[in-house]
């Protein structure tokens, strides 16, 4: 199933959305408009603002205002993605070349900060300080989240406290905010905000397990670029902590890595996945996802039964069994 026929009940409202994406980005440098348009015209699931237009969908729903939450995020999560490109040295992203490939390392860094500071300027148009706060908060835990990532590359020693805490600054801590700022937006009460940030925070802790997952057992036709890229750059996810657990992998397991790290042939990446695969790995981390899923699932218990809940619990089933 796609997720757009998830929330049909929001297509007219995400079609507005994805048009204020692109004139978002429009007129000031050529380059820049391009650059950026080449990103956002890949596709992507707009996860964020679908997110934002169900949380204000707790208050008082109004999508001239919520936009300026929706588009931002949107653009916030697309600028980390062109600088996690880099930092990944990803050539692929939803099955186009990357910023970096198709142009080079310069002009994708300046592109993400083009499409960070678009973000901040539509975000002015609403006065609450409470709502840059937020933003501004998330963003400083993401460039912690993604340097942590650069500082493990090949760190086999990391624990999965240490990959839970990385996955929550990278990646969990966004998706919560745009539960909740869409809530705060539309003047919802604060229980209502809270929970939703709680959701969402879960649903994005399982969100990147299962990315993370995608990078190991998914196809290229699936997840828009390689698979194995991951262990290809040395991030090391959580089945692979798992697998290290194991006393019968570790050492043929470490070794392949190091072989890998080392670049000298003597470490091949299928091998590694072969090994991570036919370990408890996987199904150890589906279920670390699943526990996620069920606590995402809590936290919308406590709100009012109306059809977004819905909405965000037909969300969270498709991201625990999401094949893009
Ligand atoms: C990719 O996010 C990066 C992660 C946080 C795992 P998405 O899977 O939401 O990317 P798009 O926007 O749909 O391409
Ligand atoms: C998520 O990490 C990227 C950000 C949150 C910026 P990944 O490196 O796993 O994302 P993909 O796999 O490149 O989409
Ligand atoms: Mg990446
Ligand atoms: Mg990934």
């Amino acid at each position: 199933m796609k997720l757009i026929d998830i929330f049909g009940a929001l297509k007219k409202d995400m079609d507005f959305i994805e048009r204020q994406l692109y004139t978002s980005i429009e007129g000031d440098d050529e380059l820049l408009s391009e650059t950026s348009l080449h990103l956002l015209k890949a596709g992507g699931k707009r996860l964020r603002p679908v997110f934002v237009l169900l949380g204000g969908k707790f208050g008082q729903y109004d999508l001239e205002k919520l936009q300026h939450v929706a588009v931002p995020l949107e653009l916030i999560h697309s600028a980390s993605l062109v600088h996690d490109d880099v930092i990944d040295d990803a050539a692929t992203r939803r099955g186009k070349p990357t910023v970096k490939a198709k142009w080079d390392n310069r002009i994708a860094m300046y592109t993400g900060d083009y499409i960070y500071a678009k973000a901040l300027m539509i975000a002015t148009e609403l006065k609450n300080p409470e709502i840059h706060r937020i933003l501004a908060k998330a963003m400083v835990q993401m460039s912690i989240g993604e340097m942590e990532q650069i500082r493990d590359f090949f760190n086999t020693e990391q624990s999965v406290r240490h990959y839970l805490l990385r996955i929550r600054r990278k990646t969990a801590l966004l998706i919560a905010i745009s539960c909740q700022l869409g809530a705060l937006a539309a003047e919802a009460p604060k229980e209502i905000h809270s929970l939703l940030y709680k959701y969402g925070y879960n649903v994005g802790m399982a969100f990147q397990i299962r990315d993370d997952l995608l990078d190991l057992c998914g196809t290229e036709k699936m997840i828009g670029k390689p698979p194995g890229s991951d262990m290809r750059q040395g991030n090391i996810t959580l089945p692979v902590l798992y697998a290290l657990q194991e006393d019968k992998l570790r050492a043929p397991l470490l070794k392949e890595i190091q072989g890998i790290h080392a670049g000298d042939g003597s470490g091949e990446v299928s091998r590694a996945i072969e090994m991570i695969v036919s370990s408890d790995g996987i199904a150890r981390a589906e279920q670390l996802a699943d526990r996620y899923i069920t606590k995402a699932m809590d936290a919308l218990s406590g709100l009012p039964e109306i059809k977004p809940r819905k909405h965000l619990q037909e969300i969270a089933l498709f991201i625990n069994r999401r094949t893009y």
